[in-house]
């Protein structure tokens, strides 16, 4: 099965693409880290009362999901290796776009643990659904002393604030790498993360479309 999925993978890695699994675990997390960044502080600046709650209850419901997406695109990642772009052999920069991808993999659990970790240690939890829907526990701080919980909140709080102001930083830095990558350097990651549209001959009889040729980026034949 995994060689079997690896070898499905390398068609697309073997063309310097992210697979469609890799490309729709990247712009679903993406999108949804943003919304809880956003979120997040428009629930923070609520004043006291049920808005606020609700907007807390929104926040961890859509948050909770990113554990779990998590961990499948760690699995993922863990069997299937990206592709070699032209963005992997740039240097000290490569390095450094490396270790952006393990800081968000780090937010990408550490914001969703570090949150279920303060809803728990609160001294009498609302109940906890994943993306509103599936009831989802609440981890076991209820027999500790209240010191303790306040002590883990206190913790978990902190986490989550370094990791939003983490993730602030370092994701403009990947945005603005990548636009770089693309529209300066004419380089090919951005284009192996987006969606592919398949530009196949059309098959309905009597239609004249096919293929377009591919392009030669120095306009020179090949070979
Ligand atoms: C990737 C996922 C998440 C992101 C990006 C995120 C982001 C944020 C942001 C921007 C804030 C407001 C600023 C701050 O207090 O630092 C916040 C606060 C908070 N988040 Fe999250 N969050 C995530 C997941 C979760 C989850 C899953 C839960 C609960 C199960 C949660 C619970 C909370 C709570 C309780 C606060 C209020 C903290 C306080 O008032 O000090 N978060 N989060
Ligand atoms: C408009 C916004 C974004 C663009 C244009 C973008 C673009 C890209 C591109 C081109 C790559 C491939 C880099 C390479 O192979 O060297 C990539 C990888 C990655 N991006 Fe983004 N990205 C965006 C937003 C985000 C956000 C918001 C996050 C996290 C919250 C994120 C997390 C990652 C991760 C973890 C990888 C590594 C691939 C993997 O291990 O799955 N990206 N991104």
């Amino acid at each position: 099965m995994i060689r079997e999925l690896r070898a499905w993978a390398r068609k697309h890695t073997e063309r310097s693409r992210y697979s469609p699994v890799g490309i729709a675990f990247h712009w679903v997390m993406a999108f949804l880290v943003l919304f809880q960044l956003g979120w997040g502080y428009y629930a923070s600046w609520l004043p006291a009362g049920g808005d606020k709650l609700h907007a807390y209850e929104v926040h961890s419901a859509v948050g909770l999901p990113i554990l779990l997406l998590a961990l499948g695109r760690f699995g993922w990642r863990l069997m299937i290796p990206g592709p070699v772009n032209d963005a992997d052999r740039q240097g000290w920069q490569t390095q450094v776009a490396y270790a952006m991808h393990y800081v968000f993999y780090v937010a990408f659990f550490g914001l969703p643990l570090s949150g279920w970790a303060m809803w728990s240690s609160i001294a009498e939890p609302g109940p906890l659904y994943l993306a509103g829907v599936v009831p989802w526990p609440q981890l076991p701080f209820d027999q500790m002393p209240l010191t303790t919980r306040w002590r883990i909140m206190d913790l978990a709080e902190d986490v989550h604030h370094v990791l939003v102001i983490t993730l602030l930083l370092v994701i403009p830095l990947h945005v603005a790498a990548a636009l770089k990558h693309h529209f300066w350097d004419r380089h090919d990651v951005l284009r192996g993360m987006l969606p592919e549209i398949p530009d196949a001959e059309d098959p309905r009889e009597g239609s004249s479309h096919r293929p377009r040729e591919p392009q030669i980026p120095n306009g020179k034949a090949p070979g």
